[in-house]
C-alpha cells in the first residue's frame, strides 16, 4: 500500500496528541452507564453497608468480652456474646455474597453495554478515521480495555468500596474508642498518603503505556494473520515473528515497569503503615499500664486500627487497578465520543421520491486526508442525466474509484459540490443517499455468513426466490448447486473459500438484488474470464436499463455502448464524448483503446 508510511505517521501523531490520564476522573464517564441500573446499584449498596456494619461490630464485641465477660463470674454472658457473634458472622457472609453478586453483575453488564455503545459509534465513523486508526487497535480497545474495566468494576471497585467503608467506619470507631490514640494515628497518616500520591502518578502513566503496547501487539497480530498467505508467499514469517516478538516484549517491558512501581508502592505503604501502628500500640500499652485506659478499650482500638490498616493495604492494592481502569476508560470514551466527519445535517433535505438518478459533480477538488498535498480529483466536473450509462476510463491511479467514494459520501470534497437529484450530498442524510446506490466495489467482500445472507446483504427482506434469481443472473446458480448446502453454505471469514471471479459474482448478485436507482460498477467484471464476463454483462445490461449507471470500465464492449465516456487522468477530466468522437481526437483515449482494449478489439467485440 503506497499510503502506509503516511498512515503510520498519522497514528504516531495521534498517539502523541493523547494526553495521559490524569487521576481517576475518566471513571466518572462510566456513571451514566451504571445509573441505568439503579435498583442493582441500590441492592449492592445496601449489602455493602450491612457487611461493613457487621465487620465493625466485631471490635465492640471483643471489648465487651474482655471488659465485662471476663470480669463477670457468670459464663453465660460470654456465651451470649459468642452466640451473637456467630449470628453476625452469618449476616456478614450473606451480605458479602449478595454484594458480590450484584457488583459482579454490574461489572459484566457495564462492559456489555460499553462494548455495544463503542461498536455502534465506531461503525458510523468515516473512512478517514479508519485510515489513521488500525482496526486491530479498535478491537483491542473493545476487548482488552473493556475486560480491564470489568475486572475493576466487578471486583476491584467492590474491594475498594468495601474497604473504603470499613476504613471510614473503623476510623470513627478508633476516635470513639480513644481520641488520644486516634490523634497519634492521624499524625502518622501523611507518611502513608504521600507515597500513595507520588508513586500513584507514576503507576498511572505506566499503566497507560502498558495498555498502549498491548494494543500494538493486537494490531500487529490482526494485520499479519489477516494476510497470512501474503506473509507465507513472501517468506515473511521470520521477520514477522521477530516483529511480533518485539511488540510482545515491549508490552512485557511496559508491564514490568508498572509492576515494579506498584511493588515499591506496596512496600512503602505496608512498612510505613505497620510501623506507625506499632508505635501507636506502644503508647497505648503504656496508657493501660498507667491505668488511663482499660484492656478492653485498647483491644477494641487495636482491632479497629487493624481494620483500618487492612483496608488501606487493600486500597493501595486495588488503587493501581482502578488507575488502569481509568486509563482504559479514557481510551474507550475516546472511541465513544469521537464523531464522524461525515455527518448528516440536523434537518436533512429529503431526496426526491421516486429517485431520478441525476448526478452532478461541479468543479470538485479533493485530496485524501492522509495525503493532503496530492489532489486525487482536480477541478472535476461531470453531469449525468437520469438513466444514462456513463463509462469512466483512465490509467490506474487516475481517480476513477475516488469519484465513487465521493458519490457515496465516504469523504467530502475540499472544493466544489456533488449533487444527487439536485440535492447537495452534504445536505442529505447519508443513509438515505446510500440507499439509492448499489455498488460493486473494486475489491469484492464476502462475509463469514451463508451465501444467501451475503447476497441479501443490501436488502435483508428479499425473498428466497429473489435471491435465487440474482444468483442465476450473476451466473452463480451452477456453482451453488455443487455446494453441499447450496445457498445455505456458510463461507469462512472473508470468503477465503471462493475464487476471485466467484467473489466478484457474489458482489454482482448483491448489487442486482439491491435494485437501487444508481448503479456503481468499479471494474465489476475484471476477475471474470471472457466467457462468463459476456454472460454476466448481459445481466448487468438488463439491470442498467432505466437506471443511472456509472461504470469504471476496463473492456471495450462496455465502453462502446455507454452514453458518455469520461476519460480521466491525474484527477482531471481530459475528454468526454462517445467512442467514435474520442477515437477521432486521437488523444489519451485512442492510446488507451489501443493498449487496454486491444485484445477485445481483436476478439471482434
Ligand atoms: N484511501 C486513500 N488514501 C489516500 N490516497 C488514496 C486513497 N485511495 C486512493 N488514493 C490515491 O488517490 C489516487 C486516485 O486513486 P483511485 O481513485 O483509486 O484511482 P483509480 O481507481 O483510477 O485507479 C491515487 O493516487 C491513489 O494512490
Ligand atoms: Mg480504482
Amino acid at each position: 500500500m503506497s499510503t502506509s508510511n503516511t498512515v503510520v505517521e498519522a497514528i504516531e501523531e495521534e498517539a502523541l496528541r493523547r494526553k495521559p490520564s490524569k487521576g481517576i476522573g475518566p471513571l466518572a464517564k462510566l456513571l451514566p452507564f451504571l445509573l441505568v441500573y439503579k435498583s442493582m446499584l441500590a441492592a449492592a449498596f445496601v449489602a455493602l453497608v450491612v457487611a461493613t456494619a457487621a465487620t465493625l461490630s466485631f471490635p465492640i464485641a471483643a471489648r465487651q468480652v474482655l471488659d465485662r465477660g471476663f470480669a463477670d463470674s457468670d459464663a453465660g454472658v460470654i456465651s451470649q456474646y459468642f452466640a451473637l457473634l456467630i449470628l453476625v458472622g452469618v449476616v456478614l457472609g450473606a451480605a458479602s455474597a449478595i454484594r458480590f453478586y450484584f457488583v459482579s453483575w454490574l461489572g459484566e453488564r457495564l462492559v456489555a453495554d460499553l462494548r455495544q455503545a463503542v461498536y455502534a459509534n465506531v461503525l458510523t465513523l468515516s473512512s478517514s478515521f479508519f485510515e489513521i486508526t488500525r482496526t486491530g487497535e479498535v478491537v483491542s480497545r473493545l476487548v482488552a480495555d473493556t475486560t480491564l474495566i470489568k475486572t475493576v468494576v466487578g471486583s476491584s471497585a467492590s474491594v475498594a468500596l468495601r474497604n473504603l467503608f470499613t476504613l471510614f467506619g473503623a476510623a470513627i470507631g478508633m476516635v470513639l474508642t480513644s481520641a488520644t490514640l486516634s490523634g497519634l494515628t492521624l499524625a502518622a497518616t501523611p507518611l502513608i498518603i504521600l507515597p500513595l500520591v507520588v508513586f500513584g502518578r507514576w503507576v498511572r502513566r505506566l499503566s497507560r503505556d502498558s495498555q498502549d503496547r498491548i494494543a500494538d501487539t493486537s494490531a500487529f497480530g490482526t494485520e499479519t494473520l489477516g494476510a497470512v498467505q501474503t506473509v507465507q508467499a513472501f517468506n515473511h514469517e521470520e521477520i514477522d515473528r521477530r516483529g511480533f516478538m518485539s511488540t510482545v516484549n515491549q508490552a512485557f517491558d511496559a508491564a514490568r515497569k508498572r509492576i515494579l512501581a506498584r511493588s515499591i508502592l506496596t512496600a512503602l505503604i505496608v512498612s510505613i503503615g505497620f510501623s506507625a501502628l506499632v508505635g501507636v500500640l506502644w503508647f497505648g500499652a503504656l496508657e493501660v499500664q498507667a491505668g488511663q485506659m482499660s484492656g478492653g478499650e485498647l483491644a477494641q482500638f487495636v482491632f479497629y486500627a487493624f481494620l483500618v490498616a487492612g483496608a488501606l493495604t487493600a486500597l493501595s492494592d486495588v488503587w493501581g487497578d482502578v488507575q488502569m481502569a481509568a486509563g482504559a476508560t479514557e481510551r474507550l470514551i475516546e472511541l465513544l465520543e469521537v464523531e464522524s466527519d461525515i455527518q448528516g445535517p440536523a434537518h436533512p433535505v429529503a431526496l426526491p421520491t421516486p429517485a431520478q438518478g441525476a448526478i452532478e459533480f461541479s468543479n470538485v477538488t479533493f485530496s485524501y486526508p492522509t495525503r493532503p498535498g496530492v489532489s486525487a480529483l482536480n477541478d472535476f466536473s461531470l453531469k449525468i442525466t437520469p438513466g444514462q450509462t456513463v463509462a469512466i476510463v483512465g490509467p490506474s491511479g487516475a481517480g476513477k474509484s475516488t469519484v465513487f467514494q465521493l458519490l457515496l459520501r465516504f469523504y467530502d470534497p475540499q472544493h466544489g459540490s456533488v449533487t444527487l437529484d439536485g440535492v447537495e450530498l452534504r445536505q442529505a442524510d447519508p443513509a438515505a443517499l446510500r440507499a439509492e446506490m448499489a455498488l460493486v466495489p473494486q475489491d469484492s467482500v464476502v462475509f463469514g455468513m451463508s451465501a444467501a445472507d451475503n447476497i441479501r446483504y443490501g436488502r435483508p427482506d428479499a425473498t428466497d426466490a429473489e435471491v435465487r434469481q440474482a444468483t442465476q443472473d450473476a451466473l452463480l446458480g451452477d456453482f451453488f448447486e455443487t455446494l453441499p448446502d447450496g445457498l445455505n453454505t456458510a463461507f469462512g471469514e472473508r470468503g477465503i473459500t471462493l475464487s476471485g471471479g466467484q467473489r466478484q459474482r457474489m458482489s454482482i448478485a448483491r448489487a442486482i438484488l439491491r435494485d437501487a436507482p444508481v448503479l456503481l460498477l468499479d471494474e465489476a467484471t475484471s476477475a471474470l474470464d471472457a466467457e462468463s464476463e459476456k454472460l454476466v454483462q448481459q445481466a448487468l445490461d438488463g439491470l442498467e436499463k432505466g437506471r443511472t449507471t456509472l461504470v469504471i470500465a476496463h473492456r471495450l464492449a462496455t465502453v462502446k455502448k455507454a452514453d458518455q465516456i469520461v476519460v480521466m487522468d491525474e484527477g482531471r477530466v481530459v475528454a468526454i464524448g462517445r467512442h467514435e468522437e474520442l477515437i477521432a481526437q486521437n488523444g489519451l483515449y485512442a492510446r488507451l483503446a489501443k493498449l487496454q482494449f486491444g485484445r477485445d478489439a481483436l476478439a471482434g467485440h
